[in-house]
């Protein structure tokens, strides 16, 4: 598998080949979730740059990146046998940030004022940052991101559109650990205790999608605090967004695609997840 630091470098390596380049950024500690990505890229371009790198402009908390998970030899055995269409693209901070390592600033509208938006300020700022310098550095021709960060899907469809950059965005599913828990590289920052209460998070979704989405929100949300907070777990928000403008709402509307967006701490660890209401 081949490793690059510098994009300049990539980029010459691709373009005496010229084939189709698809992107899966990341910030390693890889899981089955990332592999999902890096599955269907492969399937879809003739070559894969997965690029890691751990972007602190977009953490809003120094203690969060400072614990953020760290395994560069198990991703590198991760990756290695997976596909030989595979790129490992390990930047320095200087190949995307040339000046001071700073976020700019965009205008995404309602897409990320709220949820993430709201809880996590300059965070969207910060990631539009590094995919819009690693969009520029690589220049694919499809990027994939997953659908557990749906927020941060939406903030790069538009940004890919505000910038006419042409790259085909595609969203993957969700992948989940067989008790329900959405995959994540905080994961494995949970105790015994958090790891076991955790599930309670999708599983409560679950049961609102099958019984309550005849309850107002507001019943909804205190049903999910109520089942989540049993256990070692508290309830950093819970919301019920609109699919286009991700504007949270307190009443459904008939014909109109919904997704429950929730945000949980365990400890120190924050968990999010999400899933489309379920309406027949
Ligand atoms: P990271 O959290 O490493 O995630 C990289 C990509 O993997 C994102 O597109 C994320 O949505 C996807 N992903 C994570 N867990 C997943 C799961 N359980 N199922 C499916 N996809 C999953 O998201 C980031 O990094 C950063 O913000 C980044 C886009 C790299 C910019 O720094």
């Amino acid at each position: 598998m081949l490793t690059f630091k510098a994009s300049k470098e990539i980029r010459a390596y691709l373009k005496s080949r010229s084939k189709s380049i698809g992107l899966v950024p990341t910030m390693g500690a890889l899981h089955s979730g990332h592999l999902s990505l890096v599955k269907k890229a492969c399937e879809e371009n003739d070559y894969v740059v997965i690029s890691i790198y751990v972007n602190p402009t977009q953490f809003n908390h120094k203690i969060d990146l400072e614990s953020y998970p760290s395994t560069p030899d198990g991703d590198m055995i991760l990756l290695d046998s997976f596909s030989d269409q595979i790129i490992f693209y390990t930047p320095d901070h200087k190949d995307l940030y040339p000046g001071k390592i700073k976020s700019k600033s965009y205008n995404f509208g309602s897409i990320t004022t709220h949820m993430e938006g709201q809880f996590r300020p300059g965070h969207f700022n910060g990631v539009a940052t590094v995919v819009e310098a690693l969009f520029k550095n690589i220049k694919p021709k499809n990027a994939y991101f997953g659908e557990k960060d749906f927020q941060q899907l939406q903030m790069i469809k538009n940004l890919n559109a505000q910038k006419k950059l042409n790259i085909t965005i595609v969203g993957c599913p969700i992948v989940r650990e067989k008790d329900g828990l959405a995959m994540s590289s905080r994961n494995s920052l949970l105790n015994q205790e958090q790891r076991k209460a955790a599930p309670i998070i999708y599983a409560t979704l679950q049961t609102l999608n099958e019984k309550y989405l005849k309850c107002d929100v507001s019943e909804m949300s205190v049903f999910f605090k109520k089942q989540v907070e049993q256990h070692c777990l508290k309830v950093e928000y819970f919301f019920v967004a609109s699919i286009n403008d991700l504007i949270p709402v307190s009443k459904l509307e008939f014909k109109k695609k919904y997704r429950f967006f929730v945000a949980v701490f365990a400890g120190k660890t924050r968990l999010i997840d999400t899933i489309e209401l379920n309406r027949k």
